[in-house]
């Protein structure tokens, strides 16, 4: 099978397509894969600067979606059955996967394989953000940070199904705000001066909840944006920079920042992606929440689309794809 590959830690540039031996099912689902999804852990991983460092050589990727190839008896899934997948943190970038069956979830009809290779990882994330950390309430308003990438566009899909009256999208340039738009962005403003922006849209009043996977210098005006009571979701440091809170401002507003790790909630929490599944399925098969409409680069592009996320190049969710 082809693979997409790193054998040393230079970033993108490093990824190359390779033939490797296809992996034995073990009693695991096998998966014939037809798109992986493209997230900036893969990035940081490419250069060794991810918490989890896989063994060199290894595959990047942490979620896939193609047709069942075969399945232990008992799984939920059969043989032909279309799926997404998670492997988590590496090896979805193959053209044949072999995983756990309660890491495969059966894809609606209605959403294509390039969707659903763009869907579980971030998601699942931004369900959980918005609703057991976020406690998003009926009305609220939301900011998102980053919006035209992976979290971005997903917050930007979820967040008014799940009740937000206004998502208000931050981006860097006049194309990202188009993609966000499309994805369900209510607002753009842009990330230079997003506070005054933020604080006009608003009446001066600011935003329940921020969902910011970006961090860095951006983070004292997040809080400032937050209406009183509102609540800031840490969920990454595409910035660089992790930031430091300065716990008074906490006080003076009532606002929280509350951490967001699915990563570690899921693997700690048996059962917990299942649920989650179960409260994103419905709402993508009936079309309440638009499936992704992912960049999707040919998998010879793999450097490419690696390099797209770290240059802040990528339209929307990144995905390649793994065969004709
Ligand atoms: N906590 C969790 O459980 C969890 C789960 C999944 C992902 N994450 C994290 O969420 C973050 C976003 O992941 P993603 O896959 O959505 O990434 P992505 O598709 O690359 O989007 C990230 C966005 O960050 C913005 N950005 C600002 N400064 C940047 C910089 N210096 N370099 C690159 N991008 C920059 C970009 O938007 P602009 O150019 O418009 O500013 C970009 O669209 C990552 O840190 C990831 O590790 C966390």
């Amino acid at each position: 099978m082809r693979a997409v590959q790193i054998s040393q830690l230079d970033g993108p540039a490093a990824a190359r397509v390779v033939d490797l031996e296809e992996p034995a099912d073990d009693g695991a689902v096998v998966i014939d894969v037809h798109a992986a999804g493209v997230a900036f852990p893969d990035v940081l991983q490419s250069r060794g600067l991810y918490q989890y460092k896989p063994e060199l050589p290894f595959v990047p990727g942490g979620e896939a979606a193609g047709v069942v190839r075969s399945a232990p008896p008992g799984a939920h899934v059969r043989a032909g059955d279309r799926v997404a997948a998670l492997t988590m943190l590496n090896g979805a970038m193959a053209q044949v996967i072999a995983l756990p069956a309660e890491q495969v979830f059966k894809l609606p009809d209605t959403v294509s394989f390039e969707a659903g290779a763009g869907l579980l990882f971030n998601d699942l994330t931004v369900l959980f953000a918005l609703t057991t950390r976020g406690k998003l309430s009926a009305g609220a308003t939301v900011l998102v940070h980053g919006a035209a990438g992976g979290i971005g566009t997903s917050t930007l899909r979820l967040a008014g199904p799940l009740g937000a009256s206004r998502v208000i999208a931050v981006v860097s340039s006049p194309a990202k705000a188009e993609v966000a738009m499309a994805a369900g962005a209510t607002d753009t403003v842009p990330a230079d001066g997003f506070r005054e922006a933020v604080a006009e849209l608003t009446g001066g009043k600011g935003v329940d909840l921020v969902l910011d996977p970006v961090g860095g210098d951006r983070f004292t005006d997040s809080l400032r944006s937050l209406a009183p009571g509102g609540k800031l979701l840490v969920v990454g440091f595409t910035g660089g920079e992790i930031p430091m809170v300065k716990v008074n401002r906490l006080l003076l507003n009532n606002i929280d920042v509350v951490g967001v790790g699915w990563g570690a909630w899921v693997m700690s929490h048996p059962g917990e992606l299942e649920r989650q599944w179960s409260a994103l399925e419905p709402m993508l098969a009936s079309g309440a929440v638009a499936a992704p409409q992912p960049q999707v680069f040919a998998l010879e592009q793999a450097a490419d689309a690696l390099a797209a996320l770290e240059d802040r190049t990528a339209a929307g969710k990144v995905v390649l794809r793994m065969r004709d």
